[in-house]
């Protein structure tokens, strides 16, 4: 995936007055993914398993995403949001058909992708499909090339999909600045709704001036901001640490209908601990990521669907503001402090620890984080214990377990507007108009 930086600059620069000839229309401008996007996604769990003879029951077929969204409704899932069952690579026919239009494998997806779809939204649930933005896809299937978009797009409207993730495969950087767009456009055209999750920054080096943020959120609803998922707690350390090292580039960029996607949710497989799986629940939803699982719902542990389902964490995830939270500070102790602020002056606190040796004992205090004096009501969301008062000068200890975190839900009690204020604006507005209905939400909460 790593491309010759210069040359890459070259060719952004280049198609840049390219790009103006392109007419570009906001598909997010639709109302959807207004927040993160929520569901169930096959590739970190079942990646590119075609082997249906010997696997029947992991294979890449319409009977993993049948049971998948017969887990998701029956399950208790759907009415907590999770609603998108995501099909990744390897669903495709190795050729199109005769008219050129992408087709089913006809072993795997017997009863093709429209009656998969009916399947899906018989039991309330979405629809999402993959498909590449290049030649072939990742895994060599039939690729989107420009020529392809518009009949893609199409062929999915036709079939009553509800969510694209684009790919970015075998494209080279102008292919890609002139496809992204083009399938936003296309997707619009359709008439269809879709979420549009657009995988193009993982391809041209994650950050600024390469990726223009602001473009992104004007064409796609969600997009994956750096490399994929493993099954490990290395592996999410080294994306949640991406994600908060560039916090000043990608917080700014997320709101309703625009989101960073730091990758799926790994709970429940096995490569994290209990504190671990705690961890990437309570840090995705700081970061309003999409919540996308890729785990077997079949057979999950009681221990990840309780971390999985905690509704205090999905509040926080869901939150209507859309701010993206950001890490406070580190300390030398190696505890890390993230916060969130939220709808109602509310916010979400988060001390992770990330020791390796015993539970760690941190004092301080709410004021010494940054929150305005006051009484505040404080909820414990992993412990799930009655809102206990906290004053804002008053010193307290968490014990927090190593690679842990102690996840809080705080509320002003007696509200003090003007300094909560001015912990908001520590966070950079994309706009000023933002800025000015946060203002104005304040002085309605503060008027009742
Ligand atoms: C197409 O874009 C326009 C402008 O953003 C929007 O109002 C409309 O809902 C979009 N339609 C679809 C089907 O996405
Ligand atoms: C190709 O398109 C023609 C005309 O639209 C249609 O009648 C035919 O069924 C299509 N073939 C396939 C394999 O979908
Ligand atoms: C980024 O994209 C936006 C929206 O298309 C555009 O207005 C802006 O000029 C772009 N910024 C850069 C640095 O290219
Ligand atoms: C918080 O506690 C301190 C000391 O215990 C006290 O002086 C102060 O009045 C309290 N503040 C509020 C807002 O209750």
């Amino acid at each position: 995936m790593a491309r010759p930086a210069l040359l890459q600059r070259r060719v952004s620069l280049l198609s840049l007055s390219l790009l103006c000839l392109v007419p570009l229309v906001q598909s997010n401008g639709n109302g959807l993914a207004q927040t993160p996007p929520m569901g169930w996604m096959a590739w970190e769990r079942f990646r590119c398993d075609t082997d249906c003879k010997d696997d029947l029951e992991n294979c890449i077929s319409e009977k993993l995403f049948m049971d998948m969204a017969d887990r998701l409704s029956e399950d208790g899932w759907r009415e907590l949001g999770y609603e998108y069952v995501i099909i990744d690579d390897c669903w495709m026919s190795r050729i199109r058909d005769k008219n050129g239009t992408l087709q089913p494998d006809p072993d795997r997806f017997p009863s093709g992708i429209k009656r998969l779809a009916d399947y899906v939204h018989n039991r309330g649930l979405k629809l999402g499909i993959y498909a590449d933005m290049g030649r072939w896809t990742c895994m060599g299937f039939p690729g989107t090339t420009l020529d392809k978009i518009e009949l893609d797009a199409q062929t999915f409207a036709s079939w009553g999909v509800d969510y694209l993730k684009f790919d970015g495969c075998n494209s080279n950087a102008l292919e890609q600045l002139l496809g992204y767009p083009l399938m936003s456009k296309a997707l619009n055209a359709t008439g269809r709704p879709m979420v549009y999750s657009c995988s193009w920054p993982v391809y041209i080096g994650s950050l600024p001036p390469e990726v223009n943020y602001t473009l992104l959120g004007d064409i796609c609803h969600l997009w994956r901001n750096y490399y994929d998922i493993q099954d490990s707690w290395d592996s999410v350390q080294f994306i949640m640490d991406w994600f908060f090292n560039n916090q000043d580039y990608i917080q700014p960029a997320a709101g309703p209908g625009k989101w960073n996607d730091p990758d799926m949710l790994i709970i429940g497989n096995f490569g994290l601990s209990l504190e671990q799986s705690r961890t990437q629940m309570a840090l995705w939803s700081i970061m309003a990521s999409p919540l996308i699982m890729s785990n077997d719902l079949r057979s999950l542990d009681n221990a990840a669907r309780a971390i999985l389902q905690n509704k205090a964490a999905i509040s926080i995830n869901q939150d209507p503001l859309g701010i993206q939270g950001r890490r406070l500070f580190k300390e030398k102790t190696k505890i890390e402090v993230y916060w969130r602020p939220l709808v109602d002056a509310a916010s979400a606190l988060v001390f992770l620890s990330r020791r390796s040796d015993m539970p760690y004992h941190y004092h301080t205090s709410l004021e010494k984080l940054g929150f305005g004096k006051g009484n505040y009501e404080v909820y414990d969301v992993f412990e799930g214990s009655k809102p206990k008062p906290l004053n804002s000068t008053e010193q307290f200890t968490v014990s927090i377990n190593p690679s842990g975190v102690v996840m809080w839900y705080l509320k002003p009690v007696k509200t003090e507007f003007f300094i909560y204020i001015s912990l908001v604006s520590l966070i950079k507005f994309p706009s000023f108009k933002k800025h000015l209905l946060h203002f104005q939400l304040f002085f309605v909460c503060a008027l009742s």
